[in-house]
């Protein structure tokens, strides 16, 4: 037909182009937001002399009939309606809509995030005497409380708390009334528009409002940072509750058995929040990628941030409530964790000992590693040295060292605040908690 190429781009669109234009597919999620700004926007409009009042009453009308029939599933689709916004209505340009919908979703993922923390506090003050190895280097390093180790992820997520609280300040500001670049020429009251949708503020310039996507890539910085916390709890779960461990069984309502090998009990939920992580992490970046380098204002690419953001919401969600169920479920084997203690554990409590009597710390370090050499060489446990043995290391050891040899005293020595006694452990708790009704006000 005279075409020198590719002929079937000329001229009509290409249903393929049709398609990978169209963000209908994910937009769909933002219908009741979409409804609510074009509601506002009437309004504004109506104040701003440009409908009169009877026009807006059947806009809003008409709205609230969109709105019914997307709840009950019997809003017609049409293939041209290549967005939200022209699906509800042929207008809108901003991110208004995005930015609803995630100051709704933000707030019940903040709902579930402290529910989180707070099932973990509750364990962690329910379960504070019992004792078990801690590590570094995944080597034995020193006996702590169950609870300080519950409670080292769970003030970790505190700060995720915080930082969506942060993120959401940043989302929860109006670019509607901007234009697609230069604003609005028809007087629109931007004040208005935002008390109508409760915002917090309004966008300062509309440039820069119809382009950037900080919360976006906040938001999504603030997930990929949560999952990689939670996914290093998870990583500590699955050690545990190894065979090898032994320290905590998993219920069954988040383990699944093995199609071949019957004396398996797997820690999917485990796996699946460790392997999220990868995922979330990957939209981050993804989006970032995608942000950089374009020119000012708006550009299709930006179409992106949508399906990054309902993925990961999504995936939060899910990732949150199962890290809930699986922490209020699961089964310590305190006395398997007792027996993981060994007096080798207590070296450093040996140490302690000496600076006590007035030795310098170095010189003490140096004298408990001589006693761990003497155990080792005669093959018995630390705490089976002789003290006269003991005190052929250092005549500053005496009777009172047998003191030393038990845990449970080990532990209360560190009472400086953040340490693993029990008063320290209680004022942990009592901070969180603190903090929980803070973010909750
Ligand atoms: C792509 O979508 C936009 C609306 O988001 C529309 O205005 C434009 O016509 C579409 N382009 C093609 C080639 O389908
Ligand atoms: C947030 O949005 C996602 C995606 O639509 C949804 O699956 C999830 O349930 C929402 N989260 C909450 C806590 O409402």
């Amino acid at each position: 037909s005279g075409k020198l190429w590719g002929g079937r781009f000329v001229g009509a669109v290409d249903p393929i182009m049709e398609k990978f234009n169209a963000s209908i597919a994910y937009d769909r999620h933002l219908w009741e937001v979409d409804v609510q700004g074009s509601k506002a926007y009437s309004r504004g409009l109506e104040k701003a002399g440009l409908l009169t009042k009877a026009e807006m009453d059947q806009i809003l009308h008409g709205l609230d009939k969109v709105a019914e029939e997307w709840a009950q599933g019997t809003f017609k689709l049409n293939p041209n309606d290549e967005d939200i916004h022209t699906a509800n209505e042929r207008r809108l340009k901003v991110v208004t809509d995005l930015r609803l919908w995630m100051r709704q979703n933000c707030s019940a993922l903040s709902a579930l995030l402290r529910e989180l923390i707070r099932t973990m506090v509750d364990r962690a003050e329910a379960e504070r005497d019992i004792l078990f190895p801690g590590y570094t280097h995944l080597q034995r390093a020193q006996p702590i409380r169950w609870s300080h180790w519950i409670l080292s992820h769970a003030v970790a997520l505190t700060r995720d708390s915080e930082r969506l609280l942060e993120v959401q300040k940043r989302i929860n500001v109006l670019p509607l009334g901007s234009g697609a670049i230069a604003g609005n020429p028809l007087g629109v009251d931007r004040e208005l528009l935002r008390a109508e949708l409760n915002f917090g503020a309004v966008t300062l310039n509309s440039m820069d409002a119809t382009s950037e996507r900080d919360f976006v890539a906040e938001f999504l910085f603030w997930a990929s940072l949560c999952m990689t916390h939670l996914s290093r709890m998870a990583e500590d779960l699955i050690l545990y509750g190894t065979k090898e461990f032994n320290f905590v069984q998993l219920s069954d309502a988040y383990s699944t058995g093995s199609s071949l090998m019957p004396q398996k009990k797997n820690p999917d939920s485990l796996e699946l929040i460790r392997s999220k992580a990868g995922r979330v992490f990957g939209r981050c970046a993804g989006l970032l990628m995608t942000l950089k380098g374009l020119p000012s204002t708006y550009n299709k690419d930006l179409q992106e941030d949508k399906e990054a953001v309902f993925e990961v919401s999504d995936t939060m969600s899910a990732v949150l409530q199962v890290a809930t169920g699986v922490i209020s479920t699961l089964q310590v084997r305190r006395e398997n964790m007792a027996q993981a203690l060994s007096p080798d554990m207590l070296a450093t409590d040996l140490a302690y000992y000496l600076v006590r009597k007035g030795m310098p710390f170095r010189q003490a370090h140096e004298a408990s590693g001589k006693a761990v050499f003497m155990a080792e060489t005669k093959g018995v446990a630390l705490n089976q040295l002789s003290l006269q043995e003991l005190q052929n290391i250092s005549p500053l050891f005496s009777g009172d060292v047998s003191q030393v040899w038990d845990y449970s005293h080990s532990v209360e020595q560190y009472t400086a605040l953040g340490g693993t006694a029990r008063s320290s452990v209680d004022w942990q708790i009592a901070q969180v908690r603190a903090l929980l009704r803070a973010q909750q006000a």
